[in-house]
């Protein structure tokens, strides 16, 4: 009977440990949810072994990891769409670095490498590795979306989503207007989790990056004057505006200020045979000058001066036949 009660014992002890030890388990998952992962910012060395990931399996059949409490999170929020009639799924969410280079790779060979960097992550600085970026595509009468170019088209549908996002811990991360802060375009699918709905709305209700809210960045504005061109459209040169702004968000501490389109006589002849016989040029059928003002950081950055105002500092960007556009010069 002593022996039994032993075991017994020594039974009960073995299965409350096993309890504890998955207790402290579920418990010991810390993650730094506000994690800031951009163009200056690279994913934590860490992150790979704290993050806890599950998989699901998209409308077109496709394999998604997602850090699991994004995931709930996102349940619950495509569950309150759908009762408006706004039907949305995964995409992508976690990317290993492999699968970040095969997408640069791709749309480098599609599209180049200037268009690639104003919408693809380099490999090691996306925040998709951390699981906490979603991107969604649209469902619309059964039918998936999913192309980019196909997806802008429906900004009411995505202005709905983009007004649930904080009541589930999310926010939208790459804002329209907010290039230079953020470093890429527009993504009005690309959500980000943070696990805080307080920060999140506080972020959606001001309008605000991440960056900002994180104080890693000043919140400006770029002021943008296009003046009067017979030469370019307006979303021609928004697209250039863009372009550079993306690059500006690279530049550590450089608070860009103001674009301002040089005018249609820098499209001229010389300048052309010029821009093409710059290295990796050729093709080129139009050309733009770009006038940018900026504030540099007290602690001086590459060639540039610290501390410094810089006014009419110059940017060159030319685009061929099929109106791909390429930054192939910049500076004084
Ligand atoms: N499209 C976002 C910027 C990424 O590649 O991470
Ligand atoms: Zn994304």
């Amino acid at each position: 009977m002593k022996k039994v009660f032993v075991i017994l014992i020594v039974l009960l002890c073995f299965l409350t440990g096993c309890q504890k030890k998955e207790e402290e388990t579920a418990d010991d998952y810390e993650l730094d949810y506000l994690v800031l992962v951009n163009k200056l910012n690279p994913l934590p060395e860490d992150w790979e072994n704290k993050v806890r990931t599950v998989h699901m399996t998209n409308s077109i059949g496709d394999d998604v990891e997602v850090e699991q409490r994004a995931y709930d999170a996102y349940l619950l929020l495509k569950e309150d769409l759908e009762k408006e009639g706004i039907f949305v799924d995964l995409d992508s969410a976690r990317r290993s670095i492999a699968a970040q280079q095969q997408i640069v790779d791709d749309f480098t060979e599609k599209y180049g490498a200037d268009y690639t960097a104003k919408v693809v992550a380099t490999p090691g600085f996306s925040e998709h590795h951390t699981g906490l970026a979603l991107d969604l595509y649209l469902i619309i009468d059964g039918v998936d979306v999913v192309e980019n170019e196909d997806m802008v088209q429906y900004p009411e549908i995505w202005a709905k989503i983009h007004e649930k996002l904080d009541d589930y811990g999310f926010i939208l991360r790459y804002l329209e207007g907010k290039e230079h802060i953020t470093g890429y375009a527009y993504e009005p699918w690309h959500i980000r989790y943070l696990n805080d709905k307080e920060i999140a709305k506080e972020i959606m209700d001001k309008g605000i990056t991440f960056e900002g809210y994180l104080g890693a960045v000043n919140e400006t504005e770029v002021a943008l004057e296009y003046g009067d061109s017979a030469l370019f459209e307006r979303e021609e040169l928004d697209e250039v505006f863009t372009r550079i702004k993306c690059r500006f968000a690279s530049w550590k501490g450089v608070e860009l200020n103001g674009l301002k389109y040089a005018g249609d006589e820098c499209n001229s002849e010389e300048n052309l045979a010029w821009l093409n016989s710059l290295e990796g040029g050729g093709g080129y059928t139009r050309a733009v000058e770009v006038l940018s003002s900026f504030h540099t950081p007290k602690e001086g950055y590459g060639t540039l001066e610290a501390d410094h105002q810089y006014e009419d500092y110059q940017w060159w960007l030319v685009c061929d036949e099929e109106g791909d556009w390429d930054i192939v010069s910049y500076g004084y």
